[in-house]
């Protein structure tokens, strides 16, 4: 009892019970955050990760104006249950060049932190203009109208730059071709050495949804094709286990 009575003064003084209070928060928040400035940095950077190519950063742009982010996470957690379903956990570096990131809180459909390459363009186009031709019982709605959107590119190289002000490494090369390289992207007839000389070999090249010109359909799913496939995990190693 006699520990009880003497915590009966602090519960019973407001003043002295905000100052301790106080003191506790401190510490324990000093606890959490001072080590973080003694790191060199607080994502492991990571193989083969690279900025969004102009078409995936404009799909992307697609996707949380279309609040897909309300029911899809892209998130993976290092639980046994979702990487057996999912794939390796999601990495910080993975979402390194996501502004904002697209972890979400909620699904009411599956993660999709790397849905990348695992269904062909064909099977996006079906879903989503119909998601239940393909999945009966799915609550998804349709998307079918982005597929007559027609996309030019004209602020692509704008939003570059913006994403370059919080830190996404584009170039200036990237940014002056931007507008080239979101049309040739999507156009496999042209000339796409441009896209591969800034993005990579791995960029995938094509005409995403099979119609003519480009969509807002080829762009969300040129981004949905990208999600994940970046890191190749057969090599991965973490820091930890190295
Ligand atoms: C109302 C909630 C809801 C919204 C909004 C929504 N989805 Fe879905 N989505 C689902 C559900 C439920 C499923 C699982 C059934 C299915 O495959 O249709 C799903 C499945 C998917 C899949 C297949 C994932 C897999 O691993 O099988 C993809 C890809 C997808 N959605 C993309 C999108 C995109 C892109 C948007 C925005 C344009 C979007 N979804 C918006 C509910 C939603």
């Amino acid at each position: 009892m006699a520990f009880l009575d003497r915590h009966k003064v602090i519960e019973t003084h407001a003043t002295l019970l905000l100052v301790l209070s106080f003191l506790v928060v401190t510490i324990g928040g000093l606890v959490q955050i001072v080590p973080l400035f003694y790191l060199q940095n607080t994502i492991e950077s990571v193989e083969g990760m690279r900025p969004y190519t102009p078409l995936e950063l404009a799909g992307r742009d697609i996707y949380i104006r279309e609040g897909c982010y309300v029911c899809h996470s892209q998130m993976i957690r290092p639980m046994r249950d979702e990487v057996e379903r999912y794939g390796h956990y999601s990495l910080a570096a993975e979402s390194q060049y996501d502004h904002p990131f697209q972890w979400g809180s909620k699904r009411t459909g599956p993660d999709l932190a790397r849905v990348g390459n695992r269904y062909s363009d064909d099977w996006h186009v079906a879903h989503l203009t119909n998601p239940q031709s393909v999945v009966p019982e799915s609550v998804m709605p349709k998307y079918g109208y982005l597929a007559t959107r027609h996309v030019d590119g004209k602020y692509i190289a704008d939003i570059m730059a913006t994403h370059r002000m919080v830190g996404v490494p584009y170039t200036d090369d990237m940014i002056a071709n931007a507008r080239a390289d979101f049309a040739a992207q999507a156009d496999p007839d042209g000339d796409t050495s441009g896209v591969t000389d800034r993005y990579g070999e791995k960029v995938n090249l094509r005409n995403f949804d099979l119609a003519p010109g480009v969509t807002e359909m080829d762009a969300l799913i040129a981004y949905l094709q990208v999600l994940g496939t970046l890191v190749d995990f057969s090599t991965y190693t973490p820091v930890a286990s190295r």
